[in-house]
């Protein structure tokens, strides 16, 4: 019989999931670790891995807080099986508070569910802006990791959020077109001042055609941006994780028998390794900065 640490050896042998890297050594600092699941194009598996990656470092002990920043498509409390009262659009309007809108819906992983209404604190006046940068900013000291499962594209909603995070995790896939659509947001992200973008390539047939897809991304990168970007997964094709999309479990909390687990387990583990990552400020902080 295969033992657990048998089939964990085997699957970091395949994953292509390397050691903490030092694109992000990190600034000591209470504050949690924000992190930017992005893609240029939908449909990639920002909201799976988003979901999987919070479980996982939950049961590295660590506390996370999974927020909905997907303005278009806010998807992830119906992938949890939940029907939030509130969520941050009624937060944003003041119709309630940061705490009836945080819901824990695993152990050690809590949800800021839907987002639609966000895009209006663009439009607060100064003084609501002001509670509301007090409010988010208060959530930094309660949790270990900030993961923000955001829309696909390159409009200032979606980079708002990605080139203030601590780290971007920009999924692509084997498609052509995702190709082309990772190249503009790494450009725009570079362009806005990211600096730790780290890539995911989902759905990949195979480990070959997985790095093969990350190569010719980080090649264009080099070739026309300068500053390659960093492999930090490769994630398989995986009918189990397509069946359990589709019928809506809960993703939290499911076993980790599968390689799609697997990866995502060692990839929360060199999340975790690579100590605290980023910049001194908080990541409210410079959102809220950067609205005024
Ligand atoms: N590695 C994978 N293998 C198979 N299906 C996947 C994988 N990752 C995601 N999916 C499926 O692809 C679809 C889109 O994933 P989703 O996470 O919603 O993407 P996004 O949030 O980028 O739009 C879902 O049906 C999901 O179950
Ligand atoms: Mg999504």
């Amino acid at each position: 019989m295969i033992d657990q640490a048998q089939k964990l050896r085997e699957i970091a042998r395949d994953a292509a999931v390397r050691p903490p890297s030092p694109l992000i050594q990190r600034v000591s600092s209470k504050r949690c670790v924000s992190i930017a699941v992005t893609s240029g194009k939908g449909g990639v598996g920002k909201t799976t891995l988003s979901l999987v990656l919070a479980s996982s470092l939950a049961k590295l002990q660590k506390k996370v807080l999974l927020m909905d920043a997907d303005l278009g498509l806010a998807n992830l409390h119906i992938l949890l099986g939940l029907a939030p009262r509130f969520n941050l659009g009624h937060l944003v309007a003041g119709e309630c508070g940061m705490d009836d809108i945080i819901i824990e819906a695993a152990p050690g992983v809590y949800l800021a569910p839907g987002a639609s209404g966000l895009e209006r604190l663009a439009n607060l006046d100064a003084g609501r802006l002001e509670r509301l940068r007090m409010d988010f900013m208060g959530l930094e000291d309660r949790y270990d990791y900030l993961i923000m499962d955001t829309g696909a594209g390159i409009s200032s909603a979606v980079t708002g959020f990605a080139r203030n995070a601590d780290l971007v995790l920009l999924v692509m896939t084997l498609d052509p077109s995702s190709l082309a659509d990772a190249y503009a947001m790494v450009k725009v992200l570079y362009e806005k001042g990211s600096t730790n973008i780290a890539v995911a390539v989902n759905m990949a047939a195979n480990e070959r055609e997985g790095r093969a897809r990350f190569d010719d991304l980080n090649k264009l990168v080099v070739k026309f941006l300068k500053k390659p970007v960093e492999l930090y997964a490769i994630l398989p094709n995986d009918s189990e994780i397509l069946r359990l999309g589709r019928k809506q479990i809960h993703l939290v909390g499911q076993g980790g028998g599968n390689k799609f687990y697997g990866i995502t387990s060692l990839l929360a583990r060199r999340i975790c390794g690579a100590g605290k990552i980023g910049a001194d400020s908080g990541f409210f902080d410079r959102l809220f900065k950067g609205m005024r």
